[in-house]
């Protein structure tokens, strides 16, 4: 009995915490958030893939990169009329706010530099970086990074929409591509190829946490236990029958 209060008394501790986690972070409801979500399709998708993203864990929210006026109170906006819904996304989208609508070019550089002043310099610099820069087919941050579940891409294949041969991509500076990199990354082919040729090839088992990542080890674990304890239960029901 007294166990069982004590469980009761432990679940209702952790959903007060979850609660008020929550609650902290939702504690500011942002305009453009709301109506985006409520459009649905594609002017909600945005919505979707920032939710959950390490910007949204870090309150970065949609103005820090479009700009506008996000304190814009919508009410309830289901109950908007037409006029007042244009009105209240007018407000909120307002170029008198700083609203710049979709990053392209050097502002997108200057949007992302904002928070990223380094990793802004370092591609700029780069080769890839100028030739986004000068409309010569270079990648823009969103093209490896995307532009709302910003992340750490998997290379090389992030790379192969525009690279043919990306041997050797995973072991240069993607963000760096600099006239020592082209020398750096021959090296690395030759002794790749030259590794091949005697037959010594890179490792036949594959790394398996490195392939996985830990949070899909889990989640690989976790069916495991899972699928135990359903075999577990059916040969306990088969024996129980038996008896
Ligand atoms: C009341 C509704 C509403 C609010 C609030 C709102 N939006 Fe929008 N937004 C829209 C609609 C509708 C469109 C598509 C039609 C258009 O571009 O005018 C749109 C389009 C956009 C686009 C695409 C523009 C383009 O050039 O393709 C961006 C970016 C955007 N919104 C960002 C924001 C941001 C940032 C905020 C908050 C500061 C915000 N929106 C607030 C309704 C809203
Ligand atoms: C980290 C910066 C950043 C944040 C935060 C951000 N956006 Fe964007 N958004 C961008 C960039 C950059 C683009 C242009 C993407 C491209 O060209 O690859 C974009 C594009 C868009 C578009 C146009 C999509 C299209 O396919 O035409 C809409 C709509 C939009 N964002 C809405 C939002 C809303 C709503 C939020 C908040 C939930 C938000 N964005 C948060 C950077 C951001
Ligand atoms: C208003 C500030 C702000 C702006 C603007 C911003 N970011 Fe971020 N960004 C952050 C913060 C805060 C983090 C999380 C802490 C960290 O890892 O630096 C982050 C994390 C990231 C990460 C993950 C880094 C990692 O180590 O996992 C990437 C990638 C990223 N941002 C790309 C972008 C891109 C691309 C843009 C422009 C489209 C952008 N950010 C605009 C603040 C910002
Ligand atoms: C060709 C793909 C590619 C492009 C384009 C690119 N990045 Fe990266 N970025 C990477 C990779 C790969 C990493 C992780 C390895 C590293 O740190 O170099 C990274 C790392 C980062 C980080 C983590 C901190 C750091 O500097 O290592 C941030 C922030 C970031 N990039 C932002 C940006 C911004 C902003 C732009 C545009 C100005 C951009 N990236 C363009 C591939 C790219
Ligand atoms: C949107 C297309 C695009 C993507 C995606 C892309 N690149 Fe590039 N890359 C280019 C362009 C354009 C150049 C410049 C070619 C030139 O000026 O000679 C280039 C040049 C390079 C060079 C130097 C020249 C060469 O071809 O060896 C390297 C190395 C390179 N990229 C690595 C990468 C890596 C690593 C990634 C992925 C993380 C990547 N690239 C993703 C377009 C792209």
């Amino acid at each position: 009995m007294k166990r069982k209060r004590y469980a009761a008394g432990l679940l209702a501790v952790v959903i007060i915490f979850v609660y008020a986690g929550n609650v902290r972070s939702e504690e500011k409801p942002v305009a453009c958030v709301i109506c985006h979500e409520y459009l649905d399709g594609a002017l909600a998708g945005p919505v979707q893939e920032w939710r959950g993203s390490i910007h949204q864990q870090n309150g970065i929210t949609c103005d820090l990169c479009h700009g506008g006026d996000p304190g814009v109170d919508l009410g309830n906006i289901r109950q908007l009329t037409p006029r007042e819904f244009a009105d209240r996304q007018s407000r909120a989208m307002a170029k008198s706010r700083g609203f710049i609508g979709k990053p392209s070019g050097r502002v997108m550089f200057d949007v992302c530099g904002k928070c990223h002043a380094g990793s802004v310099d370092r591609y700029a610099n780069s080769i890839m970086g100028k030739a986004y820069l000068d409309d010569k087919g270079g990648p823009s941050c969103t093209v490896c990074h995307g532009a709302h579940r910003n992340a750490i891409p998997e290379v090389p294949k992030v790379c192969e929409s525009c690279h043919s041969d990306t041997t050797g991509f995973d072991q240069i500076d993607a963000m760096n591509v600099t006239a020592s990199t082209i020398g750096e990354l021959s090296r690395i082919r030759i002794k790749l190829a030259e590794e091949k040729a005697k037959g010594r090839g890179p490792a036949l088992l594959p790394e398996f946490p490195e392939d996985l990542g830990s949070f899909q080890i889990g989640f690989v674990a976790f069916g495991a236990v899972i699928v135990l304890f359903l075999i577990g239960f059916l040969v306990y029901g088969v024996l129980e029958k038996r008896r």
